[in-house]
């Protein structure tokens, strides 16, 4: 690994110990309800911007959620966990760091984009048990982006003036710096103890038929590039342009289905009003 990027890896803060205690807990089949509220609560930010994501138009709550403790029992503990990681990334470490450059852009509002399409696609697909999972797997795949921002804005500038060359985005990024930004995010999980399935995720986002655990790299390469879409509106090309056939193929899905799919995820997700960041 190149110094520079090793020493941009080093600048990665560790997480906190209470956000790292969720994920402790929430794979201990003991793991309380009360304790994840807990270990939230000791946060005052990240418990604002994490309700402040509960009471977002996506979860179409009937009461307005005012402590996280009423959160994690109308949400669960999973999905909590997710929102507090994500939080906790947007929020504390890019603003305390000052790092709200252009690497960045747009990034808060692409994540939630990716993270809701994760849910509503294996909602869809019937697979509700890894759905939250999928959600907190879409909120972070673009993490290592949060490495590459202490590489400072000179590099920045040599990837985008690849990309505008004509470069895919991937390959400048793997041109100036010797690894793209999802690899960067697989080093950033590890670092920080992600379970694997997340890891994984993260890791190969744009690479999903590498993944071990093929299936979640999978969700979130469509649900990312779906997000794009949403985002940016709908290319000429269709909704499923970007995306490895392989992926959805991969999921049991053949092309008419998921074309059908992504328009609807579409639909739903322009119908959503994004949380406030
Ligand atoms: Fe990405
Ligand atoms: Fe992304």
């Amino acid at each position: 690994m190149d110094p520079a990027v090793a020493q941009a890896f080093d600048r990665v803060p560790m997480l906190p110990d209470h956000i790292r205690r969720l994920f402790t807990i929430i794979n201990d089949p003991d793991g309380a309800l009360r304790e994840v509220a807990d270990l939230v609560c000791r946060d005052p930010s990240l418990t604002t911007q994490s309700l402040r994501v509960c009471n977002s138009a996506f979860f179409s709550l009937p009461v307005e959620i005012t402590s996280i403790h009423q959160a994690v029992v109308l949400l669960g503990m999973e999905m909590v966990q997710g929102i507090a990681l994500a939080s906790y990334f947007q929020s504390s470490v890019l603003q305390r760091h000052g790092l709200t450059g252009g690497w960045m852009d747009g990034a808060a509002d692409h994540s939630m984009a990716t993270a809701y399409l994760c849910r509503w696609f294996l909602q869809a697909m019937g697979e509700h048990l890894l759905a939250a999972t999928a959600f907190t797997a879409g909120l972070i795949h673009d993490i290592g982006k949060l490495a590459f921002c202490h590489l400072g804005a000179e590099v920045e500038a040599e990837v985008l003036a690849l990309v505008a060359a004509g470069h895919e985005w991937c390959a400048a990024e793997r041109e100036i710096i010797g690894m793209t930004h999802a690899e960067a995010g697989g080093h950033v999980c590890e670092r920080w103890q992600i379970p694997e399935m997340l890891t994984q995720a993260v890791r190969h986002h744009h690479t999903p038929l590498e993944s071990i655990d093929e299936p979640m790299a999978c969700v979130v390469h469509i649900a990312e590039r779906l997000a794009h879409t949403g985002l940016t509106g709908v290319d000429e090309a269709g909704p499923l342009v970007g995306i490895e056939p392989a992926a959805w193929q991969s999921l049991g899905l053949d092309d008419a289905e998921m074309l059908s799919l992504a328009t609807d995820l579409l639909k739903t997700l322009e119908a959503t009003p994004m949380p406030a960041a």
